[in-house]
């Protein structure tokens, strides 16, 4: 099959290699001697895939590895406890080996795709929207009726976020840096959209009637004194990740004269060994999509052999909705 690996941590220039390697066998990391072994259509791009050509991500396989954390495609053999059977069309997360004409996934983390969702969305399912639903709900305990404000709200992670919140009843406030990723905001469901520019603390706070209930923030960088400031009484600001660059750090006196809360939330270190709860997120956005609310967004698409250029996109702030590589063709 052909697949790209990581075979330096030189940077996306140089670190991959489009090569023939052989089909794997179905069996996961995470679940040995088993797992769903998926024809793989399109696969999604994401920050730890940049980052991993890097050498800077927290899991380091050791090279030469084939990245990709998720995949749309077909199940070719699946084990007799998995919700999927070969021929079905699904999501799945697999971790590493995504960016490959064939991949294994455990099957907790493989989730049938409805009609409605073509290949592309079934790549910018998993890691999106479930980091979303867990970010949203378990973790900030989001609950109907309240206000979140959603940074980097034309990512992958942002435009899940405004339609999952959405899902739970809340209302967003987007925030974003350019008119194109506004456009992008307001198609996944944005009740308003704040241009990220000086004041953008006022407008918010004028929005939200004095306070957001919620921020989500997958940003971090200068921005987070303000996402502070920009919480009501009883606020929850939930820390995703930092494409911003800068880790913030926080006075905690603030959050003592506020009554307010700063909240980590790591989706994969938590739900990895926890079948159960991956199962329980699955069905709630799969509820959403039957709605008709969870509809990912796709941005840019590249083949399989350009993945280097589908780095660039991310590294340059320039993604517009999920970035996918077409691993059979377009
Ligand atoms: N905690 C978890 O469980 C979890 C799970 C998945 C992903 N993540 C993390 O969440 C973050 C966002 O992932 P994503 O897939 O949504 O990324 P993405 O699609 O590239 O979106 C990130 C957004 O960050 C904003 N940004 C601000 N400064 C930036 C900069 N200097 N460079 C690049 N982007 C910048 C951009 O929005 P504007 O230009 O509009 O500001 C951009 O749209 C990453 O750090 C990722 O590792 C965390």
């Amino acid at each position: 099959m052909r697949a790209i690996q990581i075979v330096n941590e030189d940077g996306p220039d140089s670190a991959l290699a489009l090569v023939e390697l052989p089909e794997p066998e179905p069996s996961h990391m995470l679940t040995p001697g088993s797992g769903v072994l998926v024809e793989v259509h399109v696969a999604g791009v994401s920050f730890p895939e940049l980052l991993q050509t890097r050498g800077m991500y927290q899991m380091k396989p050791p090279l030469p590895y084939v990245p990709g954390s998720e995949v749309g495609g077909v199940v070719i053999s699946a084990p007799p406890e998995a919700s999927v059977k070969p021929g079905d069309r699904v999501a799945a997360f697999c971790a590493l080996g995504g960016w490959a004409e064939t991949t294994v996934a455990p099957e907790y983390f493989t989730f049938a795709l409805p009609d409605e969702l073509d290949f592309a969305q079934g790549a910018a399912l998993v890691l999106n929207y479930h980091t979303a639903y867990f970010c949203l709900k378990i973790r900030g305990r989001l609950a109907a009726g309240e206000t979140v404000l959603v940074h980097g709200a034309a990512g992958g992670v942002g435009t899940a976020s405004l339609q999952v919140a959405r899902g739970l009843g809340a209302k967003t406030i987007a925030t974003v840096s350019t008119e194109e990723k506004r456009k992008i905001a307001e198609e996944a469901g944005a009740d308003h959209v704040v241009m990220i520019a000086e004041g953008w603390k006022d407008e918010v706070l004028q929005l939200s009637g004095g306070g957001v209930d919620m921020v989500l923030d997958p940003v971090g960088g200068d921005r987070f004194l303000d996402s502070l400031r920009s919480l009501a009484e009883d606020g929850r600001l939930v820390v995703v990740g930092f494409t911003g660059g800068a880790i913030p750090e926080v006075k905690v006196n603030r959050l003592l004269l506020k009554n307010t809360e700063v909240i980590g939330a790591g989706w994969g270190a938590y739900v990895m060994g926890k079948p159960e709860l991956n199962r329980q997120i699955g069905a709630a956005i799969a509820e959403m999509m039957g709605a008709g609310i969870v509809r990912p967004l796709i941005g840019q698409r590249f083949a399989l052999e350009d993945a280097a250029q589908a780095l660039h996109t991310l590294d340059e702030r320039r993604a517009v909705g999920k970035v996918v590589l077409d691993v059979r063709g377009s």
